[in-house]
């Protein structure tokens, strides 16, 4: 058993959706940081009176959460669904191997660290 980080590329709009659906699941301690990306569509392409032009990147909010193996599954499952619209841009997820997790002020480590 070990543990694993959800890095969530999402819609900025979707932070407090998707905050509250992994409290939902038990899922508490998070990392937010602001980022720009692109995905398949290669960012936007917006059209003007004046023509056309490309915004190569757009502002996402990459989320990262250490969860244990047991939990893995249900935090994916209400991370997505909270950050789904169903439409180009959603997001994606990437899941690492996790090595070990210290709790600074107690020096726990493992899961109880979580
Ligand atoms: N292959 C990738 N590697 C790293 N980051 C990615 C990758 N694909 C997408 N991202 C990140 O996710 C964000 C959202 O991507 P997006 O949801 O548009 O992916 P997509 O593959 O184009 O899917 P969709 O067709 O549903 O839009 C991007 O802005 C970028 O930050
Ligand atoms: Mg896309």
């Amino acid at each position: 058993m070990g543990f694993k980080k959800i890095e969530a590329i999402i819609r900025t709009e979707k932070l407090d959706e998707v905050r509250m659906a992994v409290e939902g699941v038990g899922i508490v301690g998070m990392t937010v940081t602001e980022v720009k990306g692109r995905g398949s569509q290669k960012g936007i392409l917006l059209e003007w009176r004046a023509g056309e032009y490309r915004v190569e990147f757009l502002p996402k909010l990459k989320l990262e959460l250490v969860v244990h193996d047991v939990d893995l599954e249900k935090a994916v499952e209400a991370l997505s669904a909270a950050a789904r619209t169903g439409k180009v841009g959603d997001g994606k997820i990437f899941i690492y191997s996790m090595e070990d997790i210290v709790r600074v002020r107690t020096g726990e480590r493992g899961r109880p660290a979580v």
